[in-house]
């Protein structure tokens, strides 16, 4: 039983310096000086011994516990002491690092050009109307003297998300919404995203536009104009005049499309205006008297004028940026300018 004793001592005396864990150590105490231990086991047969061995044989048994339970604990010491070298190892901080770049956002090209436009038109009276993305064909056709037959409602040109639901097409649902549920005198902006199944250098399929509404006795073209004009100055700066020329469009009449002076050659042509000295910007035109029929404003005493204009096409002109594409491709190295 001698022997026994002696090899458990060596193998526990092996396994515990050999422990890579409190846990594996746990384990070791329940085996060798546990209630259950082996060394226990051993002391259930003192039976077999001799009188006088017995008493010796269990006083050796407690020694070894004793000395396997030293040796467990000056492990679980030594273990303890690892792990917090290990701790102190992955905490530790590279002081002479360069410190990470900390960058300033700033606001999106449309964005600042949006506010720029919100501030001017909210200087001279109007107020500022929103309206959804997604319409129905009423608020974006029907209401806007567009007959079913018009090529705008093809499903080519616009997104229809079902029969009857679209992405706006154009922000004149606004001045629909707006008549809707106000009565005269009407003054107001609408700004917000339209969509068209287009896209090229100077077309998105998600796109910008602006525009006003005016609405009240003895409104006419020259008001239209005015406003116009003072708009763009303030927009581009003195040098900038407005024109309007005969145009077509189902829910104003008469109908315009407005040009302003080229921003680059000031009139005398050049690449950007294509020669001609002028810039394209938008729509414009007296409100359809049949609109104010369907809306219930009554068409015989008001008189209203309405523009439209691309965000977009105002924010490259101002910020000198060639395609339109680059406003929505979100590279960091273009944003940052701004
Ligand atoms: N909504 C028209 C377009 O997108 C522009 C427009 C606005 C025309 C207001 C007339 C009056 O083409």
């Amino acid at each position: 039983m001698k022997e026994q004793l002696q090899s458990i001592f060596e193998s526990a005396k092996v396994e515990i310096a050999e422990a890579k864990s409190i846990h594996d150590l746990q384990q070791m105490k329940s085996k060798y000086v546990g209630k259950k231990s082996v060394l226990n086991g051993l002391l259930k047969q003192i039976g077999t011994l001799s009188k006088e061995e017995r008493p010796k044989f269990g006083q050796i048994v407690n020694i070894a516990k004793a000395d396997l339970s030293k040796l467990i604990e000056a492990r679980e010491n030594e273990i303890k002491e690892l792990d917090y070298l290990a701790k102190i190892e992955s905490e530790k901080i590279d002081l002479t690092m360069p410190s990470r770049k900390r960058t300033s956002g700033s606001l999106h090209p449309i964005t600042k050009v949006i506010q720029e436009i919100e501030d001017i038109f909210i200087s001279m009276g109007f107020e500022v109307a929103m309206g959804p993305d997604i319409e129905d064909e009423f608020h974006n056709f029907d209401a806007l003297n567009t007959p079913k037959d018009h090529p705008a409602r093809d499903l080519s040109d616009t997104f229809y998300i079902d029969n009857d639901v679209l992405l706006r097409t154009q922000s004149s649902t606004v001045q629909v919404r707006v008549m809707e549920n106000h009565k005269p005198p009407i003054k107001i902006i609408s700004l917000g995203n339209c969509y068209r199944n287009e896209n090229d250098a100077s077309h998105s399929p998600m796109f910008h536009q602006v525009e006003a509404l005016v609405v009240d006795e003895g409104i006419n073209f020259a008001d239209l104009h005015n406003m116009l004009n003072t708009f763009v100055k303030k927009m581009f700066g003195e040098k900038i005049e407005s024109r309007i020329r005969p145009h077509f469009f189902p829910f104003t009449e008469p109908s315009a499309e407005i040009d302003i002076v080229c921003v680059k050659c000031y009139g005398k042509g050049c690449n950007l205006c294509k020669g001609s000295g002028w810039l394209e910007m938008g729509g414009a035109g007296l409100v359809d008297p049949n609109v104010f029929d369907k809306l219930g404003i009554d068409s015989e005493k008001y008189t209203g004028y309405a523009f439209g204009l691309g965000i977009d096409r105002i924010t490259m002109l101002k910020y000198k940026i060639p395609d339109m594409r680059l406003l929505f491709e979100n590279d960091i190295r273009f944003l940052k300018q701004f």
